[in-house]
């Protein structure tokens, strides 16, 4: 169902909260134990492990937090290639960019946006990436239309994402905190598959990685969140031309 216009502001407000806290614990003086770094990676899988990125290729992650996802696409793509980090949060973006001079990249940049709007012309990059965002994404046709609008025909998807493997109950479903925290706004394997042949896209895969039940397991201990969601890897081909309804 398409959000409500207030509902979407209220949803990037609060978006914007508590990645800007995140970030703001990670960044603070003092922030090496793992329990306080692990704010700086918030993702549910690894993109670049399986977005077969070669060198000199254009590379966009969205929603791309601090950072470490851009920085292992830069070394992949090399000297020739380039890569884009786009997120909604100022505060992540200001990490991801001293994350990136400490590693020395040059190669990579930072641009505060939103994924439903995105601020790139039609087929500026040969992959688009992303890690645990999509299910944050209030508009998803919309978010997934852009997507395919900046890809090049016959670029590459690939998400690490949380879906749902049964529809998740309406008290998951009305929760802000399990929005936010990644859980709420999984959508079902099927139906990310109609959403991405929708925007244009094809050979679609969809996967459950192999890490899920580990990874669903450390974020919330004994709650069984299996039983609703899965860490999956998704990649697709941007088609020539969108397909028709
Ligand atoms: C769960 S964190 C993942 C961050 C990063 N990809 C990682 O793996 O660590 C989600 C990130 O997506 C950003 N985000 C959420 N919705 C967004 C949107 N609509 N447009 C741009 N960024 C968004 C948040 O600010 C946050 O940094």
């Amino acid at each position: 169902m398409k959000p409500e216009r207030g509902q979407t502001m209220e949803l990037r407000r609060t978006l914007r909260q508590t990645y800007a806290l995140a970030a703001a614990v990670a960044a603070a003086p003092g922030c090496r134990t793992a329990s306080c770094t692990a704010h700086s990676g918030l993702g549910c899988g690894s993109p670049t492990a399986f977005a077969g990125l070669l060198p000199d290729q254009r590379v966009l992650d969205l929603g791309c937090g601090a950072g470490f996802d851009c920085l292992a696409a830069a070394v992949e793509v090399g000297r020739g290639g380039f890569v884009v980090g786009l997120d909604l949060t100022p505060d992540m973006l200001r990490l991801a960019r001293r994350h990136a001079t400490d590693a020395g990249a040059t190669t990579v940049g930072f641009v505060e946006a939103e994924i439903e709007t995105l601020p790139f012309p039609e087929a500026s990059f040969d992959v688009v990436i992303s890690n645990c965002v999509f299910n944050l994404c209030a508009d998803k046709p919309r978010a997934l239309a852009e997507a395919a609008r900046v890809l090049q025909p016959g670029g590459r998807l690939a998400f690490s994402d949380i879906v749902a493997v049964r529809p998740l109950p309406a008290s998951v479903l009305s929760d802000l905190a399990l929005y936010t925290g990644c859980v709420a706004g999984a959508v079902t394997m099927q139906n990310v598959f109609a959403l991405l042949h929708d925007a244009g896209f094809a050979t679609v895969d969809i996967v459950i990685a192999e890490h899920s039940s580990a990874l669903l397991e450390a974020w919330a201990p004994g709650a069984d969140l299996e039983r609703y969601i899965a860490s999956a890897n998704i990649t697709a081909r941007k088609t020539a031309a969108p397909a028709a309804n």
